[in-house]
């Protein structure tokens, strides 16, 4: 790559980082604004094959206190190929993106993390290599019903997860792998051109409390930038412009 483009990169890196401080599109109108109507909160089931989850997360006998769960967080690429439950993951999927409540008529999910306006523009799907009651292929979370719905199978998940996380080769030892997608126009609806940069804060927030349910149950995680836009895309089905992969975190058992 020449110098030239590099700088441009760069610039256009930092650009969209400081978005906001542009104050020559004060006359922007957002799709909200405009009164288009308000796309769906989350993404409807496509499968037949839907698998409800518990939240009786009780039965987790969960012993840590707040602050040592803070203080054991950290990044874990190890992993031991122990047995996890279906109730754990049922834990992890309602940490990071679990519905407590929707507001007004359909207007906004409230979840276990914060979102700029309750957009959530996040769908979470997953790789499950061995999770106890869950046969290993392809996920896709329910949020609004708490369900987990089956995608399908995949041949060689082993060079699947190679691939899709572009060699990180310790991630093919993990019981599942998370890929979050983003559904662009649940946020753009509301904040247009302004609603990427704050999306992906939102990301951080979901990849946190992925780690900080991990440490709670003794679970290892690391949370992963480095992956294959394309293959993530192409194994969820996703056209990679309305909805495509922007963060990925395998889970496995840890010593
Ligand atoms: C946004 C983000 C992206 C990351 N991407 C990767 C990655 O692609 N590969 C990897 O091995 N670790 C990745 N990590 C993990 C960091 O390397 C790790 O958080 C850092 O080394 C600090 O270690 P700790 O999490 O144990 O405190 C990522 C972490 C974050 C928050």
């Amino acid at each position: 790559m020449e110098e030239k483009e590099i700088k441009e990169r760069i610039r256009n890196g930092r650009n969209f980082m400081k978005f906001r401080a542009e104050d020559e599109y004060s006359d922007f109108m957002s799709d909200q604004q405009l009164k288009k109507p308000q796309p769906p909160l989350c993404k409807e089931k496509s499968s037949e094959c839907v698998i409800p989850l518990s939240k009786d997360f009780d039965a987790l006998n969960i012993s840590k206190d707040f602050t040592t769960i803070l203080m054991e967080r950290k990044s874990s690429r190890v992993y031991t190929q122990h047995a996890m439950t279906l109730l754990q993951l049922s834990y992890l999927l309602y940490m990071t993106q679990g519905v407590k409540e929707i507001k007004g008529e359909n207007y906004a999910t409230m979840r276990t993390v914060p979102s700029g306006g309750a957009r959530h523009g996040f769908e979470t799907y997953l790789i499950v290599n061995h999770v106890e009651g869950l046969k290993a292929g392809r996920y896709h979370y329910l949020p609004l019903t708490h369900e987990l719905e089956y995608l399908g199978s995949i041949k060689q998940a082993e060079n699947i997860i190679d691939e899709t996380l572009v060699g990180q080769k310790w991630a093919v030892k993990a019981n599942v792998i998370f890929y979050w997608s983003f559904v662009a126009y649940r946020c753009e609806w509301r904040y247009g051109i302004y609603a990427h940069r704050p999306a992906l804060i939102d990301a951080g927030h979901v990849g946190e409390n992925l780690y900080l349910a991990c440490s709670a149950l003794g679970l290892g995680t690391c949370c992963l930038a480095a992956f294959d836009d394309h293959s993530c895309n192409e194994t969820f089905k996703l056209d990679g412009e309305e909805e495509f992969v922007v963060y990925a975190a395998p889970v496995g058992t840890i010593d």
